[in-house]
């Protein structure tokens, strides 16, 4: 897929204010400083269309880019500063829960991890509480310009032992690089085909 066009709409806290249009929409959401961003950035060949920093807690608000004008990208808030407590909801904000439990026109959440660490109960654990709320998600693997492919393998071979552990099935996994361009092919054809589906 082309991105033609790719514009901020609006930035939000409540979720109940985000745009009403229905359109299809797509998240991206992962641990602070994962390149949530960055990955947007990539994929709409637009260098600062979304705020991105070196500092984890950029971004803080939820935000829709409208992409050829018929489908939201969306930009959350990072996870992981909560401090680590024993249920899902308790650990991610608030408001990132309720994004998801709340836009039935999410088509699919991205979730983000760096391709540099071994998997953290962070993440699997947003991950499990997607699958226990039916929401659909895909893994994007990124930074993966920082690992030797052998070390990528190896790594994503780590995820798919843990993973197989609680899920029948490895979820659909990118492996990408938003300062190389990798994966963005990938990442789009996914998106173009779920939007005709
Ligand atoms: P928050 O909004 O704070 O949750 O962070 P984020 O997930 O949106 O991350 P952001 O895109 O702001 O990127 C965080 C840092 O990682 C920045 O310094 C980016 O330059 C860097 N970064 C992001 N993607 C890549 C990548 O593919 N490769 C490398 N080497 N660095 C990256
Ligand atoms: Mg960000």
């Amino acid at each position: 897929m082309k991105i033609t066009s790719a514009e901020f709409v609006v930035s939000n806290s409540d979720v109940a204010k985000c745009p009403k249009s229905g359109l299809p929409e797509y998240a991206f959401i992962g641990r602070s400083n994962v390149g949530k961003s960055s990955l947007i950035n990539m994929l709409t060949g637009r260098k600062s269309l979304a705020k991105t920093s070196g500092k984890p807690g950029k971004t803080q608000l939820i935000n829709h880019f409208l992409i050829n004008k018929n489908w939201h990208l969306v930009d959350l808030p990072g996870y992981g500063y909560a401090r680590v407590s024993k249920t899902a909801k308790k650990t991610f904000q608030k408001f990132i829960t309720e994004y998801f439990s709340k836009r039935l026109q999410m088509v699919c959440a991205f979730v983000l991890v760096d391709i540099r660490h071994k998997p953290q109960n962070i993440d699997l654990d947003f991950m499990q509480w997607l699958g226990e709320n039916g929401i659909p998600f895909c893994i994007i693997f990124t930074k993966a310009d920082k690992l030797k492919p052998m070390a990528i393998e190896k790594h994503v071979e780590d995820y798919k032992t843990i993973l197989l552990e609680t899920w029948e099935d490895m979820p659909n996994y990118f492996i990408t690089s938003s300062s190389k361009s990798i994966g963005k092919d990938d990442v789009l054809h996914y998106i173009d085909e779920l939007n005709n589906s």
